[in-house]
């Protein structure tokens, strides 16, 4: 099998090229600038959840409030206490990212530089300022500006108080995403109910590519939003790291900005690859695997702490908050149980991570992240190397059953990351990142599995 470093970045390059004259040729290229906008044409035509997501502009358009207002914003407020170690200002005003907004800001006010100085200290106070990761910490809110005056709702004060009654379905979607839920919009969602509530279809998936769930919220006139049923509907992918068994995994990470949060969720699954090779270093040893294959699992844990280190500076630089790694103790494995691994981890998760990795060292906007992705490509397509090697390894040690269970499950991994790929990052996201847009990310995952068959 061929070396994947030079032909990843061959082929984010051919990707790069096309982008750039499709971008030409079409003003919607990256799959439009709102946040959570996916293509309604990627999703898979199977799922109840296929609608794509109620983009923060929509949102705000569609209020109908009784009460009158100059300016209303949609923003991710971030507070905390962290004075060292996180790198953020202790016990500072809440750090606050605009997601969208409407109107203009003080227009009424009687005293319009007092209002703006005034905008600049409103928070929500939705929860205790944090020190570690918790989800109270960080929310959505909505900050509504009437003349002097500034109000805001959260998922700790429900937005009755200004939306009530909920009586539009983008008002109802609006309700859901103040929870935490991520809305889908379309034709038939938001739906109203014959008794004056609608019925949300939303999705929310779990930090680090993790799982991704389903819901039908009912959201009543009042703005009560309540779980009718929640459904797995894409399970968790690994593509920034390989994740050892026993990780447990983090509820929410934190931060000041969407960069940061996605970087500190880097750093947690760069982390917990270094017992994750450490561990197949030692298994590959109990299994009499040469030294070239054990000298390869060694290096990537040496690379793995090399990444760490790079990636929480990112978060930190971004605002992020990183969480300490924690592994239940897990016994000793059969040869099968880490060959499922390997081909879940490695094989899939690593080897598409390294040609992200790729892409984003040619795309990002930000020049440490452009250096810092660039060697972690460069080491991720080893790690890539090193799965697939692995793979024809332990291929002989296992049954017949157990290689076609392998396979299954690798397609399974296959096909879940396709699924997580189909929600478009937000353009801020892309941007400072250099996350591929849901369009490009099918591109570079088809171009990925092309290099491996032809390999
Ligand atoms: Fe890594
Ligand atoms: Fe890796």
């Amino acid at each position: 099998m061929r070396r994947l470093a030079p032909l990843f970045s061959a082929l984010v390059s051919t990707i790069l090229g096309a982008s750039t004259v499709a971008a030409c040729s079409s003003a919607d290229a990256t799959g439009g600038a709102d946040a959570g906008g996916a293509d309604a044409d990627s999703a898979d035509a199977g799922s109840t959840f296929l609608a794509p997501a109620c983009s923060e502009t929509s949102l705000l358009d569609s209020i109908t409030s009784a009460e009158a207002y100059d300016y209303i914003e949609l923003r991710y407020e971030f507070v905390s206490s962290i004075g060292d170690g996180g790198g953020i200002p202790d016990a500072g005003p809440p750090a606050v990212e605009v997601l969208a907004k409407k109107g203009e800001l003080c227009a009424t006010a009687t005293d319009k530089a007092r209002c703006l100085e005034a905008y600049a200290g409103v928070g929500t106070r939705f929860g205790t300022p944090c020190n570690g990761v918790y989800p109270d910490c960080a929310a959505e809110s909505v900050v509504v500006n009437q003349g002097d005056t500034f109000r805001a709702f959260s998922k700790l004060n429900l937005v009755g108080p200004f939306l009530a009654p909920i009586d539009s379905p983008a008002e109802a979607a609006l309700a859901a995403r103040l929870q935490g839920y991520r809305p889908l919009c379309d034709t038939n969602t938001p739906l109203a109910l014959p008794g004056g509530s609608y019925e949300v279809r939303a999705v929310v998936r779990e930090p680090c590519f993790g799982n991704k769930y389903g819901y039908r919220l009912d959201v009543s006139a009042g703005g009560i939003v309540t779980e009718k049923s929640k459904e797995l509907i894409a399970p968790a992918s690994g593509v920034c790291g390989r994740r050892p068994e026993g990780l447990r995994e983090v509820a929410a990470f934190a931060g000041a900005t969407s960069a940061g949060r996605f970087f500190a969720q880097c750093t947690h699954l760069e982390a917990a690859s270094v017992p994750a090779f450490l561990t197949l270093e030692r298994e590959l040893g109990a299994l009499g695997a040469g030294p070239k294959l054990r000298a390869a699992a060694r290096r990537a844990a040496r690379d793995e702490v090399r990444h760490t280190k790079m990636m929480r500076s990112l978060a930190e630089a971004f605002g992020g908050v990183c969480a300490d790694v924690e592994l239940a103790a897990v016994g000793p494995r059969t040869v099968f149980a880490m060959a499922l691994e390997n081909a879940r981890e490695g094989c899939v998760g690593e080897t598409y991570g390294a040609a992200q990795a790729a892409f984003q060292a040619q795309t990002a906007s930000d020049p440490r992240v452009r250096s810092t992705l660039a060697v972690v490509a460069r080491d991720e397509a080893r790690h890539a190397d090193l799965a697939w090697a692995v793979d024809r390894f332990l291929a002989p040690l296992l049954t017949e059953a157990e290689r076609r269970e392998v396979a299954r499950v690798r397609d399974e991994a296959w096909a879940a990351l396709t699924t997580s790929l189909e929600q478009e990052p937000s353009a801020h996201l892309r941007e400072v990142t250099g996350l591929p847009s849901a369009r490009d990310a099918a591109l570079l995952l088809s171009g990925v599995r092309e290099l491996l068959a032809a390999a």
